[in-house]
C-alpha cells in the first residue's frame, strides 16, 4: 500500500523522537520515499544521522543550508502526506499561529498535501486549555489529528500524552491515505480458532487451533479498509485493533449461529475456524463421576457452517473456506470447494513442516472455481494472509 508513496516526516523536540527512527524505518521498508525534516530542538534528542540513514535522504533542519535555500514549496508539493510525528507542545502553538521560523514550519506552510500530527507531551501540557485551543485550531485547518495515547509519559508520571506507537501511525497512514478500493467499507465475515463441545460443566472435546490464522486474515482485511466482523472460537489470542468487531463464541452451534446472522449484511466470508464436527449428544447437568472401566460418549454431527454459507450464498457474496488435510489434499479440497458451494479454499496439509495448528507459519494452496491453483511457500501466518487477502482481490478484479 505504501509502496513508492512519498512521506515527509516532521521531527519536532520531544523525547518521543526516538519512536520516530522506527516509523521512518517501517514507511521506507514498507516500499515509501521518505524525506525527514527536524527542527533545531530535535536534534538534541535524536542524530540527524540515524535518521539519514534510515531514509536513505539527507535530513533537512535549517532554511538557509551552507549557501543555498531548501526549496521547502517544492518539498511541500512533492509529499503524498506530512506526518509531524512528533508533534511537541511548542510546533503545535507555532503552527496553530502560524509562525514560520524554521524549514519544518515553512514545509507545512506550503504543503498541498494532507497533514497528519502525531503530538506527544506530558499529561498535564496535553491538558492545558492552551493545548486545548491549539489541537481545535490546527484541526480547524483541516489537519488530521492520530491522538496521544495513555501511558508512562518521560515525566515517569502515568497518564494521557503519549505519542501513538510507530505501528499504529503506519496503519492510520495506509488506512487513511493509501487504501485500494477495492476493499474499502466492504463487510467481512471471518470466523477463526477452534470450538469446543461440552460433555459436562468441566469438561470438552476440543482442537489444537490457535485461531492465529483467521486473525491474521482479520487484521489484513482491516488494514485493506474492509469492516470485520471476526467470529472467534475460543482463543487466547489478543485482538488490538479495536474497530475489528469480536463476537466471541465457545461450541459450534454458537458459531453457526453467529455466523448465520451475520453472513446476509456480508459482502464476504471466510471460515478458517477449526469447527468440531461432531459434539456429544446431551451435555451432563453435572460433572461426571468416575465409575467404570470404560466410558463411551455418543456424539452427533453439527451443522456445517460453510455448507450453510455456501447454500444461501447470492450471486454478489464471495466464499471461503479451509481444508486442513493429512492425505489426498487435493482431491479433497476441491471436493470442499464444489461440496460446500465456495469460490475459494485455502488448503493446508499437516504433512507440509510449518504448516497447521500451533505454528507461526503456515504452508498454503489454493483453489478457486475456474480450476487454478496456487502454491506458496512457508511463510509466516500474516505474510500468508497478505496471500490470501491478494488472492481474493484478482480474484474479485478478474
Ligand atoms: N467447517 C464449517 N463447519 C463445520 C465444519 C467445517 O464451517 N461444522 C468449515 C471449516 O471452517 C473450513 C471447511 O469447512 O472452512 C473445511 O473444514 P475441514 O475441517 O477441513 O473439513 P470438514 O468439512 O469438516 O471435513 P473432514 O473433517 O471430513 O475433512
Amino acid at each position: 500500500m505504501l509502496e513508492g508513496k512519498k512521506i515527509i516526516i516532521g521531527i519536532t523536540g520531544s523525547i518521543a523522537a526516538y519512536k520516530s527512527i522506527l516509523l521512518v524505518r517501517l514507511l521506507v521498508k514498507a516500499g515509501a520515499e521518505v524525506r525527514v525534516i527536524m527542527t533545531p530542538a530535535a536534534k538534541d534528542f535524536v542524530s540527524p544521522l540515524t535518521l539519514s540513514t534510515l531514509s536513505k535522504n539527507k535530513v533537512l533542519i535549517d532554511l538557509f543550508d551552507e549557501d543555498s535555500w531548501a526549496n521547502h514549496v517544492m518539498l511541500g508539493r512533492w509529499a503524498d502526506v506530512m506526518v509531524i510525528a512528533p508533534l511537541s507542545c511548542n510546533t503545535l502553538a507555532k503552527i496553530a499561529n502560524g509562525f514560520c521560523d524554521n524549514l519544518l514550519l515553512a514545509v507545512y506552510l506550503s504543503a498541498l498535501c494532507p497533514i497528519v500530527l502525531a503530538p506527544a507531551m506530558d499529561e498535564d501540557m496535553w491538558k492545558h486549555p492552551s493545548t486545548k485551543i491549539n489541537i481545535d485550531k490546527v484541526l480547524s485547518y483541516g489537519n488530521k489529528l492520530i491522538p496521544v495515547e495513555n501511558g508512562e509519559l518521560a515525566s515517569g508520571l502515568v497518564g494521557e500524552g503519549r505519542m501513538a506507537e510507530p505501528e499504529a501511525i503506519v496503519q492510520f497512514l495506509e488506512r487513511g491515505f493509501f487504501l485500494p478500493e477495492l476493499l474499502k467499507g466492504k463487510k467481512v465475515l471471518v470466523t477463526a480458532g477452534p470450538t469446543y463441545e461440552a460433555i459436562d460443566p468441566v469438561r470438552f472435546v476440543g482442537n489444537h487451533s490457535s485461531g492465529k490464522m483467521g486473525i491474521e486474515i482479520a487484521k489484513e482485511l482491516f488494514k485493506r479498509g474492509a469492516q470485520v466482523t471476526l467470529v472467534l472460537g475460543p482463543s487466547n489470542q489478543i485482538i488490538t485493533e479495536k474497530q475489528i468487531s469480536v463476537v466471541r463464541v465457545t461450541g459450534a452451534e454458537e458459531m453457526y449461529q453467529a455466523c448465520i446472522n451475520v453472513f446476509p449484511s456480508s459482502d464476504m466470508a471466510i471460515m478458517s475456524a477449526a469447527v468440531a464436527d461432531y459434539t456429544p449428544v446431551s451435555v451432563n447437568e453435572e460433572k461426571i463421576k468416575k465409575k467404570a472401566d470404560s466410558w463411551t460418549l455418543e456424539f452427533k454431527k453439527t451443522k456445517d457452517i460453510l455448507q450453510a454459507l455456501g447454500q444461501q450464498k447470492k450471486e454478489s457474496q464471495f466464499l471461503v473456506g479451509f481444508a486442513l488435510e493429512t492425505n489426498n489434499e487435493r482431491e479433497y479440497a476441491l471436493s470442499k470447494l464444489k461440496g460446500k458451494n465456495a469460490d475459494m479454499i485455502v488448503m493446508n496439509s499437516l504433512r507440509d513442516e510449518g504448516a497447521g495448528f500451533g505454528y507461526d507459519t503456515n504452508k498454503i494452496t489454493i483453489f478457486d472455481r475456474k480450476g487454478n491453483e496456487y502454491a506458496f511457500g512457508t511463510k509466516s501466518k500474516s505474510a500468508v494472509a497478505k496471500d490470501i487477502v491478494d488472492t481474493i482481490t484478482n480474484l474479485l478484479n478478474a
